[in-house]
């Protein structure tokens, strides 16, 4: 069966693409390099293409008879889309609008969307289901949950069944060390600090030390990017067995406060991380943590690297062949 998986040369498309091709599934990349790495495309096949180029799709999809879609491409920086919220709209919006097309022309029944914990906002309540009212207060996480409304739309109106995944903080790397986390510009907490830790950079800041948590640095639900996969599995074969289209959290359903991060990271690669406390930066709810008992339940999914030991510890092992 032939998955097509737009963004596979990404960080977390990429550790996809392994996993369905474990599981016997075909993976067809779809990417247009913009950020991603031509040395992640190992399983199956890849073109190089944008998911906004009617051409390149056609192409695509004459050469692959296609049975679902896997839809990872897009940017995900906040900060820079509250800066440049044109980029977003026409990547992560106009562009998926432009799949969706041909998704509809080519009679393919099944969309996994890699949708986020930004589209909820603020949190009013923790740890967040999937009920949570989505406020979301950023232009990028403006993008993602517009898709989810767009999906419902397809849904209705043209039988595509589909499943909105909300990732909370992907993190880690591929337990045999083939692919990793490997993106520039880099924001996610742990490359950053595994950074300091590999002597790459100096230090790292702590953004607000304040925050009503234990130790007043913010914190944050950090999900296995190998779990994250095998999430996807679950949900491309719930929708293939009939079951309606939905939406889940994926997280651990446990939080780490960022000097626990620190901590832990320090630990493993038995290095001293220099960090430096600074002012918190606005938009940073204190804590974001996943109830992701609806996944667990309906899904039978089972993350087994839950623990932040495996979750630093595979992305140290991957970050020192970088
Ligand atoms: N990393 C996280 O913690 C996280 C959390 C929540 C949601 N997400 C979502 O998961 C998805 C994957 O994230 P990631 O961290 O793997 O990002 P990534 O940047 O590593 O991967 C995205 C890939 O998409 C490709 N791409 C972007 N626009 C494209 C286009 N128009 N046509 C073809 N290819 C295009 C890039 O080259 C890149 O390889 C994104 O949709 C992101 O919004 C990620």
């Amino acid at each position: 069966m032939n998955i097509l998986v737009t963004g596979g040369a990404g960080y977390i498309g990429s550790h996809c693409c392994k996993a369905l091709y474990q599981k016997g599934f075909h993976p067809v990349t779809i990417d247009n390099l913009v950020y991603g790495h031509k040395s992640f495309v190992r399983w199956g096949e890849f073109f190089q293409g944008d998911v906004g180029n009617p051409a390149d799709l056609k192409k695509c999809f004459s050469r692959h008879k296609i049975d679902a879609v896997m839809h990872f491409a897009a940017y995900a920086y906040v900060g820079e889309s509250v800066q440049d919220p044109l980029k977003y709209y026409e990547n992560n919006l106009r562009n998926t609008v432009e799949l969706l097309h041909a998704v509809v022309e080519n009679d393919i029944n099944y969309f996994v969307f890699s949708s986020t914990c930004a589209t909820y906002g603020n949190p009013e309540k923790t740890p967040i289901d999937e009920r949570h009212p989505l406020n979301p207060i950023n232009p990028y996480g403006r993008t993602k949950r517009m898709i989810e409304e767009i999906l419902e739309d397809y849904g209705a109106a043209y039988g595509l069944n589909y499943t909105s995944l909300r990732y909370f903080n992907a993190a880690g790397a591929d337990p045999d060390s083939e692919i990793g986390e490997d993106h520039n510009p880099e924001t996610h907490l742990i490359p950053l600090v595994l950074d300091v830790a590999a002597a790459k950079r100096k230090s790292i800041k702590v953004f607000g030390t304040d925050y009503a948590t234990p130790d007043g640095t913010c914190i944050r639900d950090y999900i296995h990017v190998t779990d994250l996969a095998e999430a996807h599995i679950l949900a491309l074969q719930r929708l293939m067995d009939g079951a309606d289209s939905s939406v889940y959290n994926l997280g651990n359903g446990r939080g780490f406060s960022v000097l626990e991060v620190i901590e832990r990271a320090r630990e493993i690669a038995a290095r001293e991380i220099t960090f430096e406390n600074t002012d918190r930066r606005p938009g940073d709810p204190p804590v974001l943590i996943a109830s992701n008992e609806k996944a667990i339940a309906e899904l039978g999914w089972n993350p087994v690297y839950a623990d932040l030991n495996d979750i630093i510890g595979t992305a140290w092992r991957w970050h020192q062949k970088l």
